[in-house]
């Protein structure tokens, strides 16, 4: 009969995914759980509260979880609430009983509005992003939240950070949430409150990261991971458990003290963790600023070669030396001749100064400004640049940095720059805080370059599908010794 109803449910689920666009259940958060993965997570979650208990499903879909629950007690509790009708009336059909309460709401109302408190959670909320989100909807999700939780989040934080905490606050003390969710949360600044939460309010029981390569979920582009938290107050000698690869039998397991996780401020790949006294740790930032290359806001029209630049009659007064694109620079190194043009490259930015007045440029210019196409033109950027033409001031680093691969091997590469050339937003400049020598730079960008790839690629984030990615605040966080 339970063998039955997961077949209907499943055909339905899969009716529903193929009547609505991938934007759509962007939008709204709809990946279901595949039937095997809600399985497990439901048996680690009955193995630490019991099999007779009240279970809260706050957004349950056709109802993964709520029919792999059944199919391992008969005697549990059940409210699942779903906001979509379509989806409510599948899980409503097939579950509904004297012990499986399916309410069609949304969950914030719901929970604005109940008073039970569960003995668990299982869940895997909407993954919908903050700009899916209106502002009086973050408003109540937020207030209701801080009610919940005592977590204050800032507007970038995604849906599913809303439901973690308030679920959380829904328990029962000494009531465990299972959260399926998305594993940038422990590395995102929006996140920040939350793992605090996770080591100073409740339990963290324990956080298993799926690999990036080993998507969930066959059509969201995301990486996951199940975090288990009880609510009852953290035992501050206490450690935090983090598995990583197959939930059942991991490839690793690492236990953190609590004290020490209280001081990372990522938690998404701390598979390399040695026990090392992390305040200790000298990073990037005590020694560079690091800083995103300029948005040309067409590189196809203002980056050319300097011999292209040449034959359209624009001499090197207007124009600066540029990295090419990182896709096809393999360098370790790019020389300068004497006038501080690369050696290696030739590729040239149209730079024509910000005082420029249009009619007072020369001829070959006027010609090619005119000719800009009507996309390039009407893009963001140049539309709200002041003259549209002139990209600003440009820098050059000593030291510049890929900060997007899906290499494992070598994520991200050091180039050292003794060149002029300023580089597009596709690179990281590293500017030194106080002056330094060639040798010195010479000597910092040999030991970024010896940084552990596991150490990038931990320090970084790393999205569904293997893609990795460093921003400039979290290139500046990595441990370097010189
Ligand atoms: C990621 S899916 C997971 C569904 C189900 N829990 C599962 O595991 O298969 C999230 C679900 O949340 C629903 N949802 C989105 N916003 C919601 C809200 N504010 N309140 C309740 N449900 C919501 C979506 O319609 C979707 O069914």
């Amino acid at each position: 009969m339970q063998n039955k109803k997961e077949s209907t449910r499943q055909r339905r689920q899969e009716l529903f995914d193929s009547s609505h666009s991938q934007e759509e259940r962007n939008e709204h958060g709809q990946f279901p759980t595949p039937y095997p993965l809600a399985s497990i997570i439901a048996e680690d979650l009955l193995s630490r509260v019991g099999k007779n208990v009240s279970v809260l499903e706050p957004s349950c879909g056709t109802g993964a979880f709520i029919s792999a629950l059944l199919s391992i007690s008969d005697q549990i509790k059940i409210t699942g609430v779903e906001k979509d009708l379509s989806l409510y009336e599948t899980a409503q059909q097939l579950w509904s009983s004297d012990t499986c309460h399916i309410i069609n709401n949304d969950f914030f109302d719901y929970a604005s509005m109940e008073s039970q408190q569960f003995d668990a959670i299982i869940s895997n909320p909407p993954y919908s992003r903050h700009h899916h989100l209106s502002q009086s909807e973050k408003r109540f999700y937020s207030q209701l939240t801080a009610t919940f939780s005592g977590v204050s989040l800032s507007g970038l934080a995604g849906l599913h950070a809303y439901f973690l905490l308030t679920g959380t606050g829904m328990l029962k003390e000494n009531g465990v949430g299972s959260w399926l969710i998305p594993s940038e949360l422990f590395s995102v600044n929006y996140g920040a409150p939350i793992r605090k939460f996770l080591t100073q309010n409740v339990s963290l029981e324990r956080i298993h990261f799926f690999d990036p390569e080993n998507l969930q979920f066959d059509d969201a582009l995301v990486t996951s991971c199940v975090a288990i938290i009880r609510k009852r107050k953290p035992d501050t000698r206490s450690y935090a458990v983090f598995t990583y690869g197959d939930f059942l039998n991991p490839r690793k397991t690492i236990e953190i003290p609590l004290k020490e996780l209280t001081k990372l401020s990522k938690w998404q790949h701390l598979e390399g963790y040695s026990g090392e006294d992390v305040s200790s740790v000298q990073i990037l930032g005590d020694y560079f600023k690091a800083k995103r290359g300029i948005a040309t806001g067409g590189n196809s029209f203002f980056i050319r070669s300097r011999n292209e630049w040449h034959q359209k009659g624009i001499s090197d007064e207007w124009l600066y030396p540029i990295l090419p694109s990182p896709r096809t620079f393999h360098l370790p190194e790019i020389t300068s001749d004497e006038t501080g043009w690369p050696q290696e490259s030739d590729t040239a930015l149209l730079n024509i100064p910000k005082s420029s007045n249009y009619a007072a440029l020369p001829l070959s210019i006027r010609k090619h400004l005119d000719d800009c196409p009507e996309k390039i033109r009407n893009g963001y950027i140049l539309r709200h640049r002041t003259p549209w033409y002139s990209i600003g001031s440009v820098t050059s680093a000593p030291i510049v940095c890929t900060y997007m691969s899906r290499s494992k091997e070598t994520p991200f590469r050091f180039i050292r720059n003794r060149s002029n050339a300023t580089m597009t937003n596709t690179y990281l400049g590293l500017y030194p805080q106080t002056a330094m020598s060639d040798n010195e730079l010479d000597n910092m960008c040999e030991a970024l370059n010896n940084i552990p790839p596991e150490i990038l690629i931990n320090g970084g984030r790393e999205y569904g599908g293997g893609l990795k990615k460093l921003e400039p605040q979290e290139l500046m966080s990595l441990p370097i010794t010189f």
